[in-house]
This record gives structure tokens, C-alpha cells and sequence, in this order.
């Protein structure tokens, strides 16, 4: 096993209900007296789904109030309309409000949009300097003062309610970066699965196949030899599919719900990314096809996995064949050898794609021959993984953007 270090900063209280009993006791711990609270959320799915209204209802209750002035240390400052894939531009925007009113708390609320954009606007609003280039750029140390940011949950998706990372678009260079520091983890995350029943069925499997993502990214990394991350990885793996097929069936299957909520913190609070090298290279071009199109993440990810997986098969054989047997419950005697059994396994992930009717290729994802034309260009831009099977180049990039068309 590889040497790691693991620490998760964030207090999580999971269940329904979560947010009138817990927001208080998270309030008065992590926001100092005399300032105020900035509420951060997207389009206005917060407002359909019960959150707002149980944040605003705690924190009226405890004195908040959208009136007043930024001195009086009792305002709720909101800062709506975070889109998803946020741009820099937006995060500044709010990192200038928190600045200017005296904003000791930032709470998120609604999927890894609205939390990515919440966690870099604290860090950006305590800091004199650029954050965007010396943090997602240059990676340097955080050492700053940071403005704690909470989290209130309404989609299951990128894990980031529990992890220190949160991806901008750099809508002027065309870079879509993450950056995962211990500093930047939600100080807490608040996560009620009710509020997760009204998300779109498109979001819903969009955001799930996320999740899957985020495991086999894991998994498929070094150390290919049996260990306990990897072994956490399989039962995840496997209890994700089961849930995914139910919720898709049952939308309003709350059990099911719950399942996959917690699958996607597992999936990212860095238990499972324990001794291993962590390879994200089908992120990192799904990210710059993001970055150049504003495509859904889920979406692209379902697009590019099985293409990236059989372009690396014969790189990580032994692994894949694992995820065959331990997965998706393939009974390796009906292969002649370890290679036939590995293809079979990502043959498998790509029918149950199809099955959960998640795109399978560039143009479902809406390219057209405007985008088509890009590819060269966006294959070139993208970050390439030093933790996989083996690295890719933009040529092979290419290929495989092309294989999805
Ligand atoms: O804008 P609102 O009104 O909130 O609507 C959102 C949005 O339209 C809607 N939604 C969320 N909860 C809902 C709901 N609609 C109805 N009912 C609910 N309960 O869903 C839409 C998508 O939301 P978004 O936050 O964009 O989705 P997701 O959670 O998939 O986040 C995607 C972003 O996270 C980044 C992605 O690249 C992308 O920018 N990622 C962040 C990661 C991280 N922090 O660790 C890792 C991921 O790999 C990923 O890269
Ligand atoms: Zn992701």
C-alpha cells in the first residue's frame, strides 16, 4: 500500500429534517458574533425544494434578518443565481459582496455548482491576492484566513459537501480547474435527502453516474493489488448501481435517495483515494469539453468512460478484470482468459449506461458541427493525469473525443 495522510474538516448531519435541528448549533460555532451570513444558491431549485425556506426560517429565529446594514452583524446577505459550471467571474462577484458586508459565514445551498462557487468565494474573499491564479493555477499553499463555508445539500452528485476542492471555468482562458485543499472542506454539510426529490430526472442520472465516476476513477489507479480502499470501492460501486436502477424506476424511493446522497460523500470525503495514486483523466477531458461547451458533468462523463476504458484496458488489466468478476458479478470461467474477462467488464458498464439512459455519445450531449470543429483545440487544453494506468497525449485525447462523437 502507498503511504498517505487522510483528514475530512467537515461536520456532516445527514436526515430528514437535518437543517431546523442542526443549523443553529453550526451557526453559533462557526460564524463569529457581530457579522453577518451570506446565502449562496443557484437558479431556484432552493426555493421549490424546502431548503431556503428552513435556512431562513433557523436564521430568522435566531435573529438574522435581510434587513439592515452591513454593520448591524445580524444581515442574511444573498447571493443568488450561481449557474451551473460556475465561471471565475461569478465567484468574484461574490467573494466582492462577502467582502464588502462583513460576512463571518457563507452557506451554500443546492448541488456542486452552488457549493464549489460557495467554498472559493470564502477563500477568495479573505485573501488580498488572485486566487484563481495562485491557488487553481500555481497550487500554492493556502495559508490564509479563510471565511468558513457550510453546505446544505439538494443534489447528490460531486461529493463536494465533503471534500476541499471546487472547479471553476475560466470563461476568458477557457480552463476548467479544480483544486483539492484541506482549507477549502465545508466546515459543515447539512444534508437532508428529501430536498433531493424534486431534482429532474435527467439531473438525477446525470448526477449519479457522477458518483460511479468518482469510484471508478479511484479505483482504476494504483495500487492495483487487493486493498482496503479498493475494497470500500467494489461495495460502493455495487450498491450504487443497485440504488441507481431503483431511484430511476422508483424517482420518489427516498431509501433509495438516502443511499445515493451518502454514496456520493463516500465517494469523495478521500477514504477511498487512501495509498492511491488517483487517476481522473476521463474529469480532466470532460472538464475542458465543459469548459468550451458549458456541457452537463454527469452527462460528458457517461460520454467519455467506456471510450478512455477500453483505450486503457490492456494497462490495467488485471484491474479491470477485478471490476468484471467483483462488480458487475461476470464469472470469469466463461472467458478464456484475463483479457477477454476485463473487455467484458467495461462492456458491462457501457450497457448499464444505456440501460439508465444517459448519453452515449458527443452529439446526444447537443455537439454539433460547430463543436466537432473544436475537438483538436480542447483536446490540447486538457490536463493530463499523472496517476493512471498511462498518460495520455492530445492526439490519443483526440481519438477518443472522436470515438464519442
Ligand atoms: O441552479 P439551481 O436552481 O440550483 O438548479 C440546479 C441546476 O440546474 C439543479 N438542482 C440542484 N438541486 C436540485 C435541482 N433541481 C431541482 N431540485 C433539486 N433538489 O440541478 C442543476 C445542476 O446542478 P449543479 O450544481 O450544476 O450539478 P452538480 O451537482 O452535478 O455540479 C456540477 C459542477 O460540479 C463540478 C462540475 O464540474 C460542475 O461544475 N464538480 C465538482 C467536484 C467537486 N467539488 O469535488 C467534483 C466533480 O467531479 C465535478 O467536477
Ligand atoms: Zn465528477
Amino acid at each position: 500500500m502507498n503511504d498517505f495522510m487522510w483528514e475530512c474538516r467537515t461536520r456532516v448531519r445527514f436526515g430528514q429534517g437535518c437543517v431546523k435541528s442542526c443549523l443553529e448549533e453550526m451557526v453559533d460555532e462557526f460564524c463569529a458574533k457581530g457579522q453577518n451570513i451570506m446565502i449562496a444558491y443557484g437558479g431556484g431549485s432552493v426555493k421549490q425544494n424546502g431548503a431556503y425556506d428552513d435556512v431562513e426560517e433557523v436564521l430568522k429565529s435566531m435573529g438574522y434578518s435581510h434587513e439592515g446594514n452591513a454593520d448591524d452583524g445580524h444581515r442574511i446577505v444573498e447571493f443568488p443565481g450561481i449557474m451551473s459550471n460556475p465561471t471565475l467571474k461569478k465567484m468574484r462577484e461574490g467573494a466582492e459582496l462577502a467582502s464588502s458586508n462583513n460576512v463571518g459565514l457563507i452557506i451554500g445551498i443546492g448541488g456542486g455548482s452552488v457549493m464549489d462557487c460557495s467554498k472559493a468565494i470564502a477563500v477568495q474573499a479573505g485573501y488580498e491576492g488572485d486566487a484563481w491564479e495562485d491557488f487553481w493555477m500555481q497550487g500554492l499553499p493556502m495559508t490564509h484566513e479563510i471565511i468558513p463555508c457550510g453546505v446544505v445539500v439538494t443534489m447528490p452528485a460531486t461529493g463536494s459537501e465533503v471534500n476541499g476542492c471546487a472547479v471553476l471555468t475560466n470563461e476568458n482562458t477557457k480552463i476548467k480547474c479544480d483544486r483539492d485543499y484541506p482549507e477549502m472542506n465545508p466546515c459543515f454539510a447539512l444534508m437532508d435527502p428529501a430536498y433531493t426529490l424534486t431534482m429532474p430526472i435527467r439531473q438525477l442520472k446525470a448526477g449519479t453516474f457522477d458518483i460511479l465516476s468518482h469510484i471508478m476513477e479511484t479505483y482504476f489507479s494504483f495500487p492495483v493489488e487487493d486493498n482496503p480502499a479498493d475494497d470500500v470501492s467494489e461495495g460502493l460501486m455495487r450498491g450504487l448501481i443497485r440504488d441507481f436502477r431503483i431511484a430511476v424506476k422508483e424517482p420518489d424511493n427516498l431509501q433509495a435517495r438516502s443511499n445515493i446522497m451518502w454514496t456520493a460523500s463516500l465517494a469523495e470525503n478521500r477514504i477511498i483515494k487512501t495509498g492511491k495514486t488517483k487517476d481522473f483523466q476521463a474529469h480532466n477531458m470532460e472538464h475542458q469539453l465543459s469548459a468550451y461547451t458549458d456541457c452537463n458533468h454527469g452527462e460528458g462523463l457517461a460520454v467519455l468512460h467506456p471510450v478512455y476504458y477500453r483505450h486503457i484496458c490492456r494497462d490495467g488489466e488485471a484491474k479491470f478484470a477485478k471490476f468484471a468478476e467483483r462488480v458487475w458479478g461476470l464469472n470469469p470461467e466463461e472467458y478464456t482468459d484475463e483479457a477477454g474477462l476485463a473487455a467484458a467488464g467495461i462492456e458491462a458498464l457501457a450497457d448499464f449506461i444505456n440501460e439508465m439512459g444517459l448519453p452515449t455519445s458527443l452529439r446526444e450531449l447537443g455537439f454539433g458541427e460547430d463543436e466537432h470543429r473544436l475537438l483538436p483545440e480542447i483536446s490540447g487544453s486538457c490536463f493530463i493525469s499523472e496517476g493512471a494506468f498511462r498518460a495520455l497525449d492530445a492526439a490519443e485525447i483526440l481519438q477518443i473525443y472522436e470515438e464519442c462523437w
